[in-house]
């Protein structure tokens, strides 16, 4: 009997110490991250309305912004995979291979600024960037509000968008309601989310792990913040340049946007939360495996050499960022009408 009233003791010990260290790990991890919020937040300047979203969202899925016809945002940023495209480099336009891995767009609404160099501010800057670009949708303003004025149904749909304009149906106000429609691309309640918000069985031991290693090995000081990371811009390479097979020499990152010596191969902090939906990583994509992906962080931005269950733990705590992936119906979009733009090569 006092043998079992030993080990219940010791086993309630056991628990209160374990709720302890996990209080502690939370309190912790609460200065550092936060969680994904349930509704989307609010953008100045963009009331997100039901017609706004609604629209935004035919945008998103239409193909008749891009001059062939055929590549809409969800070509590269595939609503129902990740947000993203699953290729190394983007293909847009006549088959081009892009410079660039297409980031998802999931959450993108709370990066400070978009790209993997930060060249634009916000998402509705954003969106007007690859509807002209050449290698990815290659149309122009111009051709972009004929095509969505020859179409009666768009033309009601803006003016429900944006209420009291004259002239609705304008590139700016496309890319307004993209933007609206991005908003609501979130993924709250993540098994993460759920253990900052106090559940102490929504991480196991292991993720625990991983995420003390997280904190302790200093990856949080560039990955923190809502999406563990998409704010500040650091060298890729602070420590150790990885080759080029992973960080290819032509492109050289921020120094593009600014010009200065100092941002050469500096890019943005990768977002890290859904990263178990993203691969490949880096700008590259020249990495498929996560726990490489890890392993390479821990010698280029960190110096150290992250044992097999370092690397482990922190992958295993890196899926715990998968949150709820938004639930999207495909929109219907309208018929072409004689005045519609022809697809062009
Ligand atoms: C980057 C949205 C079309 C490929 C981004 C980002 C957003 C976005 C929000 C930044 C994400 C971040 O920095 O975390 C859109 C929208 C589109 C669109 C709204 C339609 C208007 C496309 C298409 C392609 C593409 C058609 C592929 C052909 C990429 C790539 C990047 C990117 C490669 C990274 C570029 C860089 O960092 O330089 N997109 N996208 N996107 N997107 Fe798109
Ligand atoms: C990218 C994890 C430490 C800055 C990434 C990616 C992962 C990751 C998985 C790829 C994301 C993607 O492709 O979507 C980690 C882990 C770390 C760590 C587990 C600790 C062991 C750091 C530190 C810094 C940093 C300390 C800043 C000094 C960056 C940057 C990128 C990145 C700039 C983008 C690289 C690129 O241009 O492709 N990180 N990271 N990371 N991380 Fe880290």
């Amino acid at each position: 009997k006092l043998s079992t009233a030993i080990m219940l003791t010791a086993g309630l010990m056991t628990g209160a110490q374990a709720a302890l260290a996990n209080s502690e790990l939370r309190d912790r991890a609460s200065t550092m991250f936060s969680a994904v919020p349930k509704y989307p937040p609010v953008i100045d300047g963009n009331e997100l309305t039901a017609a706004k979203v609604e629209l935004g969202k035919m945008l998103f899925f239409e193909p008749r912004l891009s001059s062939s016809h055929l590549i809409s945002c969800n070509t590269c940023h595939n609503v129902g995979m990740g947000g993203h495209d699953y290729l190394p480099t983007s293909i847009g336009h006549g088959w081009q291979k892009g410079p660039r891995n297409s980031p998802t767009v999931f959450n993108a609404v709370f990066n400070s600024a978009q790209f993997w160099d930060g060249r634009a501010a916000d998402l509705a800057e954003q969106a007007k960037g690859p509807v002209q670009a050449g290698v990815e949708m290659s149309s122009t303003p111009e051709r972009v509000v004929a095509t969505l004025s020859s179409m009666p149904e768009y033309v009601e749909r803006f003016k429900d968008a944006f209420p009291g304009e004259e002239n609705p149906v304008t590139f700016d106000n496309m890319a307004t309601a993209i933007e609206a429609f991005e908003a609501t691309l979130i993924t709250p309640d993540a098994e993460f989310d759920q253990f900052l918000r106090g559940n102490d069985s929504a991480l196991n031991e292991e993720e625990q792990e991983g995420l003390a290693l997280f904190m302790d090995k200093g990856c949080a000081a560039c990955h923190g913040g809502v999406n563990f990371g998409g704010e500040g811009y650091y060298p890729f390479g602070l420590v150790t340049r990885p080759g080029a097979e992973i960080l290819p020499e032509g492109d050289k990152g921020r120094f593009a946007v600014t010009e200065t010596a100092s941002d050469e191969y500096v890019f943005r902090a990768a977002p890290l939360r859904n990263i178990e939906l993203t691969a490949p990583y880096f700008h590259s994509g020249a990495v498929w495996s996560l726990e490489e992906a890890v392993a390479v962080m821990g010698t280029a931005q960190l110096g150290t050499e992250l044992s097999d269950d370092e690397v482990q733990s922190i992958v295993a705590f890196l899926k715990t960022l998968t949150g709820d992936i938004p639930e999207v119906r495909y929109p219907e979009l309208p018929p072409s009408t004689d005045e519609t733009p022809r697809p062009a090569p």
